[in-house]
């Protein structure tokens, strides 16, 4: 890589590191998007496919899965993985669909986790096939899990995902037994479907040692699903928890993603991820997404997209998937769409949450 500042590396003396001999070391500075953000998260969804049907996250009856070789092989995504790490990436999720329907997810994740360079692995995951797994991905290197549970109602789970609650909840349990240093349980809000859960959900998660976020309804798979009436805002959530326990902010960051946490009276810690409420989610925005089908995504809420897999593909090595890097990086917007009438490309399960 050369010295000189591109698309997506700061300029030099705009406070970028120097390297030992003092010259400008664009690799030490890692990549830049154009609001000035450092871009060091990789989203890496390794299957679209999932054994549940979340409501908010397929337009259900989707069956447009990808063809097997659509889809990027572990050895392709290991090879884009060391590449990102040599250009200042350091933080890895891994994401579906479920990531773990694709086989042999557990030695994929191990050898991900053995890449140098990748000081944070993370996977999201529904939680209902972890249970025989958790302690192969734990000591695969896993250090973050995070899971959806929306509800701890059996008959509106099966309803929200057309699954089983307690295969999730077991594998809530496996993931409290493997140990991992980071247990977080995700929470999409919907009014007058689990807005009766929402501190149900604070107290399981406190029980679990878990720390629960609640996240806003977005329009990234199907605009039925987002109206005006099932829309609930995180501000609403935080005024009906206030009426039965304080809330004070917890001044933490955990993760690297944007949720804003909060410390319960009761001793819990939760996360409130208010994609579309707060005017200032993007600010701090610093990833990028690896699509099942080998793009990159630069914003989950605009349909910008690069080719990456054709690059990979294409016999013309490094330099070539490097481009698109930097192309996509170069690009990526200030914020998403969402509030400006957006309607979403393809499911959620394609892109990876
Ligand atoms: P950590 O904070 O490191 O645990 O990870 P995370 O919050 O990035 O991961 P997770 O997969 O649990 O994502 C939680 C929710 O936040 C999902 O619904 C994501 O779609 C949403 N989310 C994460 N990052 C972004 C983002 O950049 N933009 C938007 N709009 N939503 C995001
Ligand atoms: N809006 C908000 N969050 C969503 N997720 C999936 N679809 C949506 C949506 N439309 C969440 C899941 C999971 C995370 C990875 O993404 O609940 O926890
Ligand atoms: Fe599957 Fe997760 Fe989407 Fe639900 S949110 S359908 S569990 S990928």
């Amino acid at each position: 890589m050369g010295q000189t500042a591109g698309p997506g590396t700061p300029a030099p003396g705009a406070g970028a590191p120097a390297g030992p001999d003092g010259t400008f070391d664009a690799v030490a500075a890692g990549l830049y998007d154009p609001s000035r953000r450092r871009v060091d998260y990789l989203r890496i969804s390794i299957t679209d496919r999932c054994n549940e049907r979340c409501v908010y996250c397929m337009p259900q009856g989707l069956q447009d899965w990808k063809e097997r070789e659509e889809i990027l092989t572990f050895e392709e995504i290991l090879s884009v993985v060391r590449l990102a790490v040599r250009l200042g990436f350091r933080k890895f999720r891994v994401t579906g669909g479920e990531p773990l329907v694709r086989r042999d997810a557990g030695d994929f994740l191990r050898r991900l986790g053995a890449i140098e360079g990748v000081q944070s692995l993370g996977l999201s995951t529904n939680g209902t096939l972890l249970a025989p797994l958790a302690e192969e991905i734990r000591a695969a290197g896993v250090q973050s899990i995070n899971i959806s549970l929306d509800t701890l109602e059996a008959e509106s789970y099966r309803r929200l995902t057309r699954w089983d609650l307690s295969s999730c909840l077991e594998g809530i349990a496996a993931a409290r037994r493997a140990g991992f240093p980071s247990l977080k349980l995700n929470a999409v809000l919907m009014r007058g479907v689990n807005d009766g859960q929402i501190v149900p959900l604070i107290r399981f998660a406190r029980e679990q040692g878990a720390v629960l976020r609640f996240i806003e309804l977005m329009p990234v798979s199907s605009l039925e699903v987002l109206t005006r009436e099932n829309f609930l805002p995180v501000e609403e959530a935080m005024t009906r928890i206030r009426e039965v326990m304080s809330l004070e902010p917890a001044e933490v960051r955990l993760g690297h993603g944007p949720a804003i946490y909060y410390r319960t009276g009761e001793g819990g810690i939760i996360g409130f991820i208010g994609a579309m409420t707060n005017l200032h989610f993007c600010e701090s925005c610093n990833k990028v997404r690896l699509t099942a089908d080998g793009r990159i995504r630069p914003c989950l809420g605009s349909h910008l997209e690069f080719d990456l897999r054709t690059a990979l593909r294409s016999g013309q090595g490094e330099a070539a998937v490097e481009e698109v890097f930097r192309a996509a990086i170069g690009l990526k917007p200030a914020e998403h769409e969402f509030r400006d009438q957006y309607r979403p490309g393809r499911s959620m399960t394609a892109i990876g949450g």
